[in-house]
């Protein structure tokens, strides 16, 4: 193994994005004392009032805006958080100036921007996953569902932040579901209807780069909005780590899923460098199945993983960006549980401009992690769907759970704020 890229001291880093897990990146990432500054394009107001880290005013998923202003200020490392700029080649075009970006080119990405592409992937390659049909257009579609076996899952094919699948239990909810889904950005590029699979959900990490990679702790996410795994899918009501994982299903999802796909990927001439994300299924008889790939950290599960790195972020991050990984992690002994906080009417829509109180209360129990919100002199607003993701950190996750509930407890929320009180419950 060559040593690793040295790792510049006072380093300045670039983080992209304005969610939970920018704001989790960037406190993870100032905490490495190599880290001079941090700056969150354009960041949100937890990012606003962290030690070293500053918000910047930059369209993230422009490649020309953010390329041009790396040219300029030469940062060590930028780190893409959300999918859209990955999407829109901004890791290209940085790749392109030649400063270190962590994340994948286009070609990649569209493991994450494309359902069928994704889904005819795993399929070349033989990579367990559901069943699934593949449609240019919902018309097609909306002719073979009354001979389709319930109940089936439809996904738009595109990016429809969390929006795009239903879970339809027979023929004429298909067909009003369908029609939804066929009205959504994402759904122009096709539609997938897919076996629906049981199990128990799990969201798997790697850093890697072309073939090689390395395992990040895992988590899981509880989606569904309302306690009990009821109600919409959501971007994610709140996540645990470390999630109940043996060595032998570790290794099965390493054999079986992450080394074919990431072997796939170089064969086809799209090498990955950056976090993959596998959204996996794992059925009762411990075989994974992959439901999904993200090309980036998932959100909340950012929040709950970041933390439980050990040794430097940014050395490990920077040896990635510059094709080296590390031959192993440092994976600190503890457990996360974090609850999402919402907005009233998530998912369908946001909140702007209510006091969100009690913060510094809540940050003396657990982590408070912002997404959606802004600030406004002293005071916090709220500015979007998802507002804060309150992670509690312990020896185990009872102690973990305790902690963020009882910071939650110390919050003062706008009326109707939402959240789950079982997260991290049944384990
Ligand atoms: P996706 O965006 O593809 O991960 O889907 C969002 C959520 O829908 C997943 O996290 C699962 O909870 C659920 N889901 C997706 N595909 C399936 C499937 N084939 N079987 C059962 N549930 C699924
Ligand atoms: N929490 C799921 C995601 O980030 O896609």
């Amino acid at each position: 193994m060559p040593p690793l890229p040295p790792s510049p001291a006072g380093a300045r880093v670039l983080v992209l994005g304005g969610g939970g897990r920018e704001h989790a990146l960037a406190w993870r990432l100032a905490a490495d004392p190599e880290v001079a500054s941090v700056l969150v394009a354009p960041g949100n107001g937890g990012t606003d009032g962290e030690p070293k880290v500053r918000n910047l005013a930059l369209d993230p998923a422009d490649p020309l805006t953010v390329a041009s202003w790396a040219r300029r200020e030469r940062p060590n490392l930028v780190v893409v958080g959300p999918e859209i700029p990955l999407l829109t080649g901004v890791a290209d075009a940085l790749r392109d100036a030649g400063v270190p970006v962590l994340g994948p080119n286009r070609a990649a990405a569209l493991l994450e921007g494309s359902k069928r592409h994704a889904k005819a992937f795993l399929e070349r390659h033989g990579i367990p996953t559901a069943d699934a049909r593949s449609y240019e257009r919902s018309e097609d579609l909306e002719r073979d569902l009354d001979t389709l076996t319930y109940p089936l899952v439809l996904k738009a094919s595109g990016l429809a932040a969390g929006k795009g699948v239903a879970i339809v239990g027979s023929s004429e909810e298909a067909h009003s579901a369908l029609a939804a889904l066929a009205r959504l950005p994402g759904a122009r590029e096709g539609i997938l209807a897919e076996a629906f699979l049981r199990g128990e959900e799990l969201s798997y990490f790697v850093l890697a780069h072309g073939t090689r990679y390395l395992t990040l702790p895992a988590a899981r996410d509880h989606k569904r909005l309302d306690d009990g795994d009821r109600g919409p899918n959501t971007g994610g009501m709140g996540a645990y780590s470390p999630p109940p994982l043996t060595k032998e299903l570790d290794s099965r999802i390493r054999e079986t899923i992450v080394r074919p796909t990431l072997e796939g990927l170089v064969a086809e001439g799209t090498p990955y460098t950056g976090v993959l994300y596998f959204g996996l299924m794992i059925d009762a008889r411990g075989q994974p199945y992959v439901l999904e790939y993200n090309c980036r950290f998932g959100d909340p599960e950012a929040q709950v993983v970041l933390p439980r790195l050990g040794g430097s972020a940014f050395a490990l991050f920077h040896a990635a960006a510059q094709g080296e990984i590390p031959p192993r992690l440092d994976v600190r002994n503890e457990a996360l549980v974090g609850v999402v906080i919402a907005a009233p009417r998530y998912p369908e829509a946001g909140d702007d401009g209510s006091p969100l109180e009690g913060l510094e209360e809540a940050g003396a129990e657990a982590l408070v992690f912002h997404a959606g919100t802004r600030r406004v002199g002293g005071r916090v607003l709220t500015s979007g769907g998802r507002l804060l993701c309150v992670c509690g950190r312990g020896k185990d996750l009872a102690e973990a759970r305790r902690r963020a509930y009882t910071a939650v407890g110390r919050l003062r929320l706008p009326p109707g704020a939402r959240l789950r009180r079982d997260i991290a419950r049944d384990v």
